[in-house]
């Protein structure tokens, strides 16, 4: 499904160059659930900007099934991101002047698809993370266990082949978090979906089927 080959990303700063991947290399199947894992600053969040097309390697190969990522357009990677890839990020990263439904239709909307088939995939999305009565409600009137599942509903809205979670459980409480991780558990036991998950969180570990650790940058082999 996701294959890193060789993956190496270094930030320059002026004149200091960040190493953030040495080297990477790994695949992900078409429906594991993979958790990335490894202390602060070694590249989880880096790592997942790869797989999600947001940001290109300095060498190495990405490849999403047939495509190779690191070599397509920015326009066509913005469309890849809008279609095949869902992304969940720690922040939520909801559109505060926009309601729960119109964040949920956004991708749709910018996608061009028609009306009718974005009411009918919003409205499934919603009532996938259990927020059907809040579809009216502006984000500042949803709990952040509520607004993470809105933003994992955005994810799921246009059907994507993967799913990008990035400490989607680190601003929540356990019981928030906890309701987060089971509907990710759900979309891949239930839909097969492909899951990758950077955590701090053992919680969320235990949900995985696969535990991939990274330090420096580079992967720890087990
Ligand atoms: N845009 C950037 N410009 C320069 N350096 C960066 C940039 N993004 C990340 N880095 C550096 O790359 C390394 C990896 O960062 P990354 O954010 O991927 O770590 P992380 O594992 O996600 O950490 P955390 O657990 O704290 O989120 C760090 O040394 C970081 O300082
Ligand atoms: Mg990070």
């Amino acid at each position: 499904m996701i294959r890193l080959q060789q993956v190496s990303k270094i930030y320059s700063l002026g004149h200091v160059e960040v190493p953030a991947l040495d080297r990477v290399t790994l695949a992900v199947e078409p429906g594991e659930f993979v958790a990335l894992v490894g202390p602060s600053g070694c590249g989880k969040s880096t790592l997942l900007n790869l797989m999600a097309g947001i940001d290109r390697p300095t060498s190495g190969e990405v490849w999403l099934e047939r495509e190779r990522l690191d070599c397509l357009s920015d326009e066509r990677l913005a469309r890849l991101r809008r279609t095949q890839i869902g992304i969940v990020y720690q922040f939520f990263n909801l559109l505060p002047t926009l309601t729960a439904k119109e964040n949920v239709a956004l991708p749709l909307l910018l996608d061009g698809r028609r009306r009718g088939e974005v009411e009918q995939r919003v409205e499934r999305g919603l009532q996938r993370v259990g927020l059907t009565r809040r579809a009216e409600h502006w984000p500042h009137e949803l709990s952040g266990g509520e607004q993470q599942r809105v933003a994992i509903a955005r994810a799921i809205v246009a059907g994507p082949r993967v799913v990008l979670a990035d400490e989607p459980t680190g601003n929540l409480d356990s019981v928030a978090g906890g309701a987060v991780l089971d509907l990710l558990e759900e979309l891949h036991r239930e839909q097969g979906q492909t899951i990758v998950l950077a955590t701090h969180s053992p919680e969320a570990v235990k949900r995985a089927g696969r535990v991939v650790h990274l330090r420096d940058g580079r992967l720890e082999e087990f």
